[in-house]
């Protein structure tokens, strides 16, 4: 730990919202604030995005919160969101919950502070590999991925049984970016429980929550079990990691996937290569980043189809008409499903599955004209509440609706209103490696089946840094199963 904190125990990079704003006066927080402890009354350890989500509603477009004495300013109005977004003065701020899991992914592209040479050097070897090319090549992997899941659903449909959908989307989303991006088969479909590395992420995951929800100083006594559960985790995700990279170094190089680029590619200028322990921390960055999130926004997704059927019927609608009877549609098929992404688009407006970023002055500012900043302090985006902020998605941006998403709408609406995948230069690498996965994922299920929910469930949203329906259950029901071919695609090469 001696690497990410400092002496006081905070996260490196933290900076008390006191220090960097000198009028923090003028910005509101919760009534009944208690001393020492701050803002915790009715404040829930497990739930602390839902928690400001409710704050952000009573308190306006910016607000504080004090935990233990630790003063966070959060952000979610349209205008000053779009300010943040200014690279000229602000950028990303390594803080709270992306801080506390530098002790798993170090200086990996994600947990990177923006003044680490290894931000740049990976980026740009790293970021061919989300290129278009690179995108066709892998989508016959994602089929093939995507095949196993509906075998496994079929049996369910045939024995009137319902899906795990938080579950098995984590299957497919750890089986998609395993093969895809590294060569490497989990087997996550042929296990009745999570596959190991799945619960060891989970495990840190949620202690880099948790580790907000305690005093700084006292966190390695209160949390001591946890936190050796957390280093256990660590130790686990790295040995699961250097396997897939032995595996990898011993056969020879794969097909230019994300691990080649990894361990074989120079920067093109530079020449510059990643070392071998920078190789562990982006492996570990990109089989959990590349999973967790694309997972959950697949399971909001057809929480919604479920409850929704004209949507459902319309999206399904467009998948005959854009596929036929094609057993595998191709690449650009995917591209074409205008209002299945609609639908994911939506999905992420209410609840982007990882539903905050941070962002940091760059020099002494004002924010929104209103707020001063000195160089390096930082805020909290709450982005759920930016994609319900009334003065751009109107009064029902509670309502579920697609069509919000339809191209008209999209250019009547200002810039920088929605941001699921984060902004500027650390936005999200893998936005349309995501993007297209869900895509093609939805239009595979929609088309093979229609999906029953379960009349007693209530969305209830769990909270690991990440979002996911919590225990969400869906009965799929196989239709006219002769008219749905089966994908069969070329198969992915597994190790
Ligand atoms: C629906 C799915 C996804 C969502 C909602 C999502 C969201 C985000 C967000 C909000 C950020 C910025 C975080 C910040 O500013 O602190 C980010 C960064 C990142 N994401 Fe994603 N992501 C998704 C899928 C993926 C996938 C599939 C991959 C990889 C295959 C990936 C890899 C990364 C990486 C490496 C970064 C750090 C980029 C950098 O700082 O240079 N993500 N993502």
């Amino acid at each position: 730990m001696a690497e990410t904190t400092t002496r006081s125990g905070l996260p490196k990079g933290f900076r008390g919202a006191e220090q960097g704003w000198p009028a923090l006066h003028r910005i509101p927080h919760p009534p009944r604030r208690l001393p020492l402890v701050g803002d915790v009354v009715g404040a829930s350890r497990r739930t602390p995005l839902q928690d400001s989500m409710k704050y952000a509603r009573d308190l306006g477009p910016i607000f504080r919160r004090n935990a233990f004495g630790r003063e966070f300013v959060f952000t979610w109005g349209a205008a000053l969101v779009a300010d943040l977004s200014d690279e000229s003065r602000f950028a990303k701020h390594v803080g709270l919950g992306v801080a506390n899991l530098r002790p798993v992914a170090g200086d990996g592209l994600f947990t990177a502070y923006n003044h680490e040479p290894n931000w740049q050097l990976a980026h740009d070897v790293l970021a061919p590999g989300f290129s278009r090319e690179a995108m066709a090549g892998y989508h016959p992997m994602m089929l093939a991925v995507a095949e196993r899941l509906t075998e496994h659903w079929d049996r369910a449909a045939a024995g009137g049984r319902p899906v795990d959908v938080p579950g098995d989307m984590t299957k497919l989303t750890l089986e998609t970016i395993a093969r895809t991006g590294f060569g490497h088969d989990f087997g996550s479909f042929e296990r009745a429980r999570p596959h190991p590395f799945v619960t060891a992420m989970v495990g840190t995951l949620t202690y880099a929550q948790r580790l907000n929800s305690v005093p700084a100083p006292l966190a390695p006594l209160l949390l001591r079990r946890a936190s050796r559960r957390n280093t256990a985790d660590i130790a686990h995700l790295d040995r699961i990691v250097d396997e897939v990279v032995r595996i990898r170094r011993a056969g020879g190089p794969g097909d230019g996937d994300l691990l080649d680029r990894m361990l074989e590619t120079a920067h093109p200028e530079t020449g510059e290569r990643l070392s071998a322990e920078n190789v562990r921390r982006q492996v570990i960055t990109f089989l959990v980043a590349g999973h967790e999130t694309t997972s959950g926004a697949l399971s909001f997704a057809l929480h919604y189809l479920s409850r929704e059927p004209g949507v459902a019927a319309r999206a399904r609608a467009e998948v005959e008409r854009v596929w036929g009877d094609t057993a595998a549609p191709g690449y650009e098929q995917v591209a074409r499903l205008r209002y299945v992404r609609r639908v994911l688009d939506e999905s992420l407006r209410l609840w982007p599955t990882a539903p905050a970023y941070a962002r940091e002055a760059t020099r002494d500012t004002v924010l929104g004209g209103d707020h001063p900043m000195r160089r390096g302090a930082w805020t909290l985006v709450l982005t759920p509440m930016l994609h319900r902020d009334p003065a751009v998605w109107g009064a029902d941006a509670e309502r579920f609706d697609p069509d919000r998403f339809d191209a008209a709408a999209v250019r009547s609406r200002p810039a920088h209103v929605f941001k699921p995948f984060g902004t500027g230069a650390r936005a999200c690498i893998g936005r349309q490696f995501a993007l297209h996965e869900a895509t093609l994922v939805l239009g595979l299920l929609l088309r093979r089946y229609d999906l029953t929910p379960d009349p007693g469930y209530r969305l209830s949203v769990t909270e690991r840094l990440t979002l996911m329906p919590e225990r969400l259950r869906l009965y799929p029901h196989r239709r006219t199963p002769s008219a749905v071919p089966a994908a069969r695609p070329a198969g992915p090469p597994s190790p």
